[in-house]
């Protein structure tokens, strides 16, 4: 933990003096509150604003995209000593999982130590579309197809789908694969909106986030974001 005149005038804004001032007059947020008090400490972790211009701290930020596999868990540690997505990514920093794909769903998820742009992607504000390949046990009517493009209700509350495509139908074993796009963080979305159709979710993959896809990483595959790739996940604010 450091001071944060310390870490102000340590970054190059200003000096330690006009730093202090810049505080007492309410000029610094921390985590987007006012801090007003001198000698106030910050960590590494904490996002610090300056007059309105976020300072960089001494994290060096990493990111990474995962195709995550089944039966591994959304988080940093688990008390059932299950596998977990940040297992995969050999790192010293302390990234975690942007969102949440649950424990069966494979494919793919963002992982960073920068809580800003997690922030910014998890903000339902800025409605990041999602494309998910789902494995159901049957095939699509036409009364399914009107209802997904008029938006199903779950909880009194429409899932608004930007996209659905069916890709593959087994007359055979009554399956089908079927591509949808949405925008919103729901839990277990994807499965209740076709539960709501009344089919189950045999499968889920996500194989898109934003522009991103997961080329040709394999299952429990990593790569980190080139620096074009995260400037253009911050120009989706
Ligand atoms: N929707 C789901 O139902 N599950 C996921 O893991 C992601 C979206």
């Amino acid at each position: 933990m450091e001071r944060l005149q310390k870490v102000i005038a340590n970054n190059g804004y200003s000096s330690r003096r006009k730093a202090e001032e810049l505080i007492s007059k309410g000029r610094v947020k921390v985590n987007g509150e006012v801090v007003n008090t001198l000698g106030f400490k910050v960590s590494e972790d904490d996002i610090i604003e300056v007059e309105g211009n976020i300072l960089k701290t001494l994290t060096t930020y990493e990111y990474y995209i995962l195709n995550k596999p089944r039966e591994v868990i959304c988080s940093v540690s688990d008390d059932k000593k299950r596998k977990c997505v940040v297992d995969y990514i050999k790192t010293e920093a302390r990234i975690y999982p942007i969102g949440r794909l649950d424990y069966d769903t494979t494919g793919l998820i963002i992982l960073t130590n920068d809580g800003l742009l997690a922030n910014i992607l998890m903000h339902p504000h800025y409605k990041i579309k999602k494309t998910y390949i789902a494995k159901i046990n049957g095939i699509l009517t036409e009364d399914d197809f009107k209802k997904l493009r008029k938006n199903v209700m779950i909880d009194n509350r429409k899932v608004i789908i930007d996209n659905f495509k069916v890709k593959k139908i087994d007359k055979i074993k009554n399956t089908s694969l079927v591509e949808v796009t949405i925008h919103e963080g729901r839990n277990h979305i994807v499965r209740r909106l076709f539960e709501t159709l009344h089919y189950d979710v045999l499968k889920l993959t996500r194989s898109k986030y934003a522009f991103l896809d997961l080329g040709h990483l394999k299952s429990g595959e990593y790569r980190p974001l080139s620096k074009e790739e995260v400037k253009a996940l911050y120009n989706l604010k």
